[in-house]
């Protein structure tokens, strides 16, 4: 039976980190569905048809990925796809609590499904979609933690960003 797992997450955009979680996953599993869903608790800078793109290019060269969207319980959209594992990335002990508490809020709404964490490399330990946008906002470099296609997107979004370009 081969091994899927989905990675979820909202993706606002997608980083190098990411990218260095899905590569590890690669290792482990023969299949992973990379899929936004909706986080209730974050308002998002891109729509999920530019996140949908930001993630398709970013990942074009990458074997055995497919990009989803979903909108509902990442445990529904588990079972639908027969995924057995749900992979995250974890950074710090800051990540822990929040990641902890949704692992075990997923097991309990299905007990079929596992949880992975993987360690992204040491290089993006301190990125997140999250700081990377703020640094944007204030024309902060961040070209070499995003794909080349989300740099892009993030100077249209941010004037300041394109000012310091050249
Ligand atoms: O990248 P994020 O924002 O940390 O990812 C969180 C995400 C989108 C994976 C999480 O909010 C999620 O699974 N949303 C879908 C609804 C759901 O199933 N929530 C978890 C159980 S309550």
């Amino acid at each position: 039976m081969a091994r899927v797992a989905i990675y979820p997450g909202s993706f606002d955009p997608v980083t190098n980190g990411h990218l260095d979680i899905v590569k590890r996953g690669l290792k482990l599993f023969d299949k992973i569905i990379v899929t936004i869903l909706y986080n209730p608790g974050k308002e998002t800078l891109f729509s999920v048809e530019e996140r949908l793109v930001m993630l398709r290019e970013s990942m074009k060269s990458l074997p055995h990925i497919e990009i989803d969207r979903y909108d509902g319980l990442l445990v529904d959209y588990a079972a639908k796809r027969k995924a057995q594992a749900i992979l995250r990335g974890m950074r710090a002990v800051s990540d822990f609590e929040y990641e902890f508490q949704m692992a075990l809020m997923n097991r309990r709404l299905d007990r079929e499904i596992q949880t992975v964490f993987l360690m992204t490399g040491l290089r993006w330990i301190f990125t997140s979609s999250s700081i990377i946008k703020e640094a944007a906002s204030f024309g902060g470099q961040i070209k070499d933690l995003v794909p080349e296609v989300v740099y892009e997107k993030l100077k249209e979004k941010f004037s300041a960003l394109s000012e310091g370009d050249g």
